[in-house]
């Protein structure tokens, strides 16, 4: 579909500019808004917003790159928050004060935004997994230290996570075995005391959105298969991939260690059938899910990306989606059916 259609839409991007790394989807997502006709596109970020409802915003006119993406800051103009006629919601966890703010007003002002601002905060945090416990690999979700402590001890072999992280910045390997808890350090297992932990757990505690923590059953097979993403648009897959884990830690954070061609399967399908109405009735267009593998076999689900899901790898090994023209038209079409 190309914009031509409509008369002057503004769309506004929201992101952090000097937080995006050189994966991030951003980049391949506003060069082809920006060669959409009659499509202007702004970028800024939540704290851009000031108390009388208008942003400074970062109007980009030519094709952006990683490299000169700190150089957007020199032309900044007013726009009022309610002169977009979409806001693409583009931003990493967690939902600070000025985030928070920017996702409230957008909701108090009717204005479209993808995905649905209520959508990120309703289902934007791990906790939400707690929905479906027939799909996610064993997990307690505890609010204090002595329950989580007890969970680990049940567990035995884990992985604990801050229930509002994201670029595996929250989690932790964390093991119960004769007495005694460890972590582990570049594959090395390293003996932990119970006081260490708890200031640990404390920490997560304090600093999620919900107060909540997940103890998950670590699944040995999930670092040598890699993190399999199921990216959904409108609830359907468009495409998977699997990303492949650091090799000395195990886990798939923000770096790109590469990624291999994997199409869905029946199973990734069955999962996708299950979150299907979630994902509608929160506004969610745009979700990445994280699928671990079991020894048996079994895709478990592990997280659901609903702040700004990364797929960039997903055009690597699947240049025949074209995933950048399909995301920019669900835009566009959500802009034409506002109706202005
Ligand atoms: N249950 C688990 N067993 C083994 N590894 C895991 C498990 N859960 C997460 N990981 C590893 O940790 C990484 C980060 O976990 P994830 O829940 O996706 O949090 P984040 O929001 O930080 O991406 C995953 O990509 C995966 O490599
Ligand atoms: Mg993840």
């Amino acid at each position: 579909m190309s914009f031509d259609e409509s008369v002057g839409k503004r769309l506004g991007i929201v992101t952090n500019l000097l937080q995006l790394d050189e994966q991030d989807t951003f980049f391949i997502f506003v060069n082809e808004a920006i060669s959409r006709a009659n499509l202007e596109v702004f970028v800024f970020d939540a704290d851009d917003l000031s108390k009388d409802g208008c942003v400074m915003a970062k109007r980009i006119d030519g094709p952006i790159t990683y490299e000169i993406r700190e150089d957007l800051g020199e032309r900044k103009v007013r726009v009022e928050i309610h002169d977009f006629d979409l806001v693409f919601l583009k931003k990493d966890p967690p939902i600070d004060a000025s985030y928070e703010y920017l996702l409230k007003t957008l909701l108090q002002k009717k204005i479209p935004t993808v995905n649905h601002a209520a959508g990120v905060l309703g289902m934007g945090t791990k906790s939400y997994l707690e929905n479906f416990p027939e799909l996610t690999p064993k997990t307690f979700y505890s609010k204090t230290i002595k329950k989580t402590l007890e969970s680990i001890k049940s567990i035995g072999n884990s992985m604990i996570k801050k229930s509002d992280s994201s670029g595996g910045k929250g989690v932790k390997h964390i093991s119960y075995n004769s007495g005694n808890f460890y972590h582990y350090r570049y594959g090395k297992e390293i003996s932990l005391s119970e006081e260490e932990l708890s200031l640990i757990i404390k920490k997560y505690l304090e600093d999620s959105l919900d107060k909540t923590i997940l103890i998950v059953e670590y699944l040995l097979s999930a670092p040598k298969r890699g993190d399999k993403r199921v990216v959904l648009l409108n609830g359907e897959i468009l495409g998977s991939y699997i990303r492949l884990p650091d090799a000395k830690t195990g886990v798939c954070a923000c770096a790109d260690n590469g990624a291999k061609f994997c199409d869905p399967t029946k199973a990734d399908y069955e999962i996708a059938r299950v979150l299907r109405p979630h994902l509608k009735n929160h506004g969610i267009c745009l979700a990445a899910l994280d699928l671990l593998i079991g020894k048996d076999g079994t895709e478990y689900l592990s997280e659901i990306n609903v702040f700004n899901p990364g797929f960039c790898n997903l055009d690597v090994v699947h240049p025949e989606l074209n995933i950048k023209k399909k995301i920019i038209d669900m835009l566009c079409k959500k802009m034409l059916a506002r109706g202005c």
